[in-house]
């Protein structure tokens, strides 16, 4: 595998290019954003975290010619027979994850399940223009809060409590976050990658 020196970040969330930033920053590779480079913005027509951003990372690794990262990730709750899941970011209206949490709890509390277990999922995938791609899964446990609470990070981390822990995700800070998350675990299996090449 060749030399990675710059990698393009395939995801137009700026909370997941700011998380992904701070990880990679001790690799010495430069990190671009599928928006720093006009890329355009890939549907995302899989049913699976895997599909997706395999979709993602091979089509703007062969409109930008650079090594591409793709994240692929989202909630899955068990009582809600894993969903939002794939749908995590379709399910809040508008991409407004506050009524989105709001919904979610709603439906939770409809379902008459006390089951409030939950976990987050990211599947990275490694686009090289010329190699195979190579994925990378991460995932943490956890459950489902009452009531949202915490304004840290993005996405459904108010109402996210990871095991082991009593708050939400909302308190922790970016590295305490990146220490535990789905993303985080993805990621240090991907930097363990780019180590040992
Ligand atoms: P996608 O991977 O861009 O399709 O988006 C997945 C969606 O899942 C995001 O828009 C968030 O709503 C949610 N999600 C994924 N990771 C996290 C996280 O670390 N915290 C909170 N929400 C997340």
């Amino acid at each position: 595998m060749q030399t990675i020196k710059k990698i393009v970040i395939a995801s137009h969330n700026q909370g997941k290019i700011a998380e992904f930033r701070k990880m990679l920053a001790p690799l010495e590779i430069e990190v671009c954003s599928a928006q720093d480079l006009s890329l355009p913005d890939v549907e995302e027509t899989g049913t699976t975290f895997e599909e997706n951003s395999r979709l993602k990372a091979e089509t703007l690794a062969k409109v930008s010619g650079l090594p591409c990262l793709a994240d692929d990730s989202g909630l899955c709750v068990d009582a809600l027979e894993g969903r939002p899941g794939v749908y995590s970011a379709r399910y809040a209206p508008n991409r407004d994850f506050d009524k989105g949490m709001d919904m979610l709890l709603a439906e939770l509390k409809q379902s008459g399940s006390n089951d409030r277990s939950a976990h987050f999922s990211c599947v990275l995938a490694l686009a090289i223009p010329g190699e195979e791609t190579k994925v990378f899964e991460g995932r943490v446990d956890g459950k489902i809060a009452l009531e949202k609470s915490g304004n840290k990070g993005f996405g459904y981390d108010p109402i996210f409590i990871p095991e082991g822990f009593n708050k939400t995700f909302g308190h922790f800070e970016a590295d305490e976050k990146a220490s535990i998350s789905h993303r985080g675990r993805a990621l240090e299996k991907f930097v363990a990658y780019l180590r040992q090449k």
